[in-house]
């Protein structure tokens, strides 16, 4: 029987195609989520494979699959928790910026195939759509160029390399429209005239421009959303590039990746409370004034120590646990789960209540709680927890300020309003676990740390849940 090489490789990337879509249905639940991984990595490399099967470039494959490899490995080992986001921003970009220079490095290789027949012509003759070719090209250059710029300065920002403050000097909004219009503009000369390369070039450079543009008006709060469109973008310049090399598993992935970023970046403005085009033109809501950290705060705050904290806990039938960013930089996870285990003995009913954007990225508070061997189904979700929070008896924040903060529900000038949050300050009582008044993310006070029934147990998590576990146990 004659076998068909194209028609096996097309099999085999078919085969990649739904490793990738049985990982990603993986990875929608943390008891799945390491298989899901693992079969999104095994498509990965059976797609990266089959393409080195016959090609003429299987040294620069090669190196290409150890280096990447390595850089992967050793940003998986060295990279903190709190520092993925940036993570992610960087590898988004890599993949626009490395979409952007494939299209331009194929239409260069087209072009010299082509010599004087034209590139139109020639890509007729070789069975090729050159409509779909060239507009692909384009796409691929505009959309990787603009990730991978938008990418580098949202790492920036979050590294606090630059200021994360959102921007809204009007020329940024100048240079925005500006860029895209020649951008698109070249774009269509292109078309036109798709033997002038150089002008691919040019092209990448203006949208190189148009991504720093889009980015820089764009606030430190509202990055993780950036982060997720800046995905969903590396996978259409993907998918586009795939077009332009004619590799199937190539759309199928960038179209995966762009499809599920979209989805998450339309979960995160929910979660926040913004919508997409107030993140994208660094609008934010109308914000008054709004109370001083001492108008807030002053003459009300009770702090209260571990041993009479650990009072508490004797009479108390339901404990809601609802950690923050802080619980994430004090590593405070496994002391917590200690908390727990040590309340659960005793009779309490235990359960986490995770806000979708506490910690710094999409399911940090999950990651950090599996790494502590919590039981996925002790956590609970904002709205459930929410429908029931008046019969909890005592609500533990540790570590959260912004996500728990009631200025969202009750003040409209907040620069937070509307944004959905954990009501702990509906619980009986409310005890929150931090070193000090300092905000959280928004930059704002809480109004809740001077609430009637809370009291604050300052101090570093891991080191005050530590003491808090030493009093419950000598408390008998
Ligand atoms: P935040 O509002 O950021 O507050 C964290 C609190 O943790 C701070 O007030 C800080 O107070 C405390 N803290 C820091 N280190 C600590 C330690 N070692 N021990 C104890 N406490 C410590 O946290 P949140 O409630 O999780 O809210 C997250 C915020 O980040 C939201 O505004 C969200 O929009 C934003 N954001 C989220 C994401 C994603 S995707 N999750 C990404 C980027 C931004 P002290 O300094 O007084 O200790």
């Amino acid at each position: 029987m004659n076998v068909d090489t194209d028609s096996v490789k097309n099999i085999l990337y078919l085969l990649a195609s739904v490793l990738f879509i049985l990982g990603i249905k993986g990875l929608t639940h943390p008891r799945t989520a390491v298989r899901g991984n693992l079969l999104g990595a095994a498509g990965m490399l059976l797609a990266i494979v089959v393409t080195m099967v016959g090609s003429d470039h299987l040294g620069w494959l090669i190196a290409g699959l150890v280096v990447g490899g390595l850089c992967g490995i050793v940003a998986a080992y060295k990279i903190e928790m709190t520092g993925m986001p940036q993570l992610v921003a960087l590898f988004n970009g890599f993949g626009g910026i490395a979409s952007a220079l494939v299209a331009g490095a194929v239409l260069h290789d087209y072009l010299d195939k082509a010599g004087d027949t034209g590139l139109v012509q020639w890509l007729t003759a070789e069975g090729q759509d050159p409509t779909q070719v060239i507009i692909a090209t384009i796409a691929s250059g505009i959309i990787g160029a603009v990730t991978f710029s938008g990418s580098v300065l949202a790492f920036a920002k979050l590294q606090q390399l630059v200021s994360s403050a959102s921007n809204t000097n009007p020329l940024l909004k100048v240079g925005n429209v500006l860029c895209t219009i020649v951008a698109v503009g070249l774009g269509v000369v292109l078309f036109m005239n798709p033997d002038m390369a150089g002008l691919y070039w040019v092209i990448v450079l203006v949208s190189l421009a148009l991504g720093l543009f889009l980015v820089l008006p764009i606030g430190g709060a509202d990055m993780p959303v950036v982060i997720t469109l800046l995905n969903s973008y590396s996978g259409i310049a993907a998918a586009a590039t795939g077009f332009v090399i004619n590799n199937t598993v190539l759309i199928v992935a960038g179209s995966l990746v762009g499809a599920s970023g979209l989805i998450l970046t339309r979960i995160m403005c929910v979660a926040m409370n913004r919508s997409l085009t107030n993140v994208l033109f660094g609008v934010m809501a109308e914000v008054g004034e709004g109370p001083s950290s001492d108008e807030v705060y002053a003459g009300k705050v009770k702090s209260a120590s571990p041993d009479e904290v650990a009072m508490l806990f004797d009479g108390a039938r339901r404990v809601l646990i609802v950690p923050g960013y802080g619980m994430a930089a004090a590593q405070a996870q496994h002391v917590v789960s200690d908390l727990a285990d040590l309340l659960m003995a005793k009779g309490i009913d235990v359960e986490y209540g995770i806000h979708p954007v506490a910690g710094r990225m999409p399911g940090h508070m999950n990651v950090l709680l599996a790494e502590a061997d919590v039981p996925y189904d002790l956590l609970k979700e904002m709205d459930d927890v929410n429908t029931t929070i008046e019969q909890v008896d005592v609500a533990l924040v540790i570590g959260a300020n912004d996500t728990v903060n009631p200025s969202a529900r009750t003040d409209p000038s907040s620069p937070i309003a509307g944004m959905p949050i954990i009501d702990v300050d509906k619980a009986r009582t409310v005890v929150v676990v931090k070193r000090s008044l300092s905000p959280g993310f928004a930059g704002i006070p809480n109004p809740l740390f001077a609430c009637d029934n809370t009291l604050m147990l300052f101090g570093d998590g891991k080191k005050v849940i530590g003491e808090l576990i030493a009093a419950i146990k000598e408390a008998g």
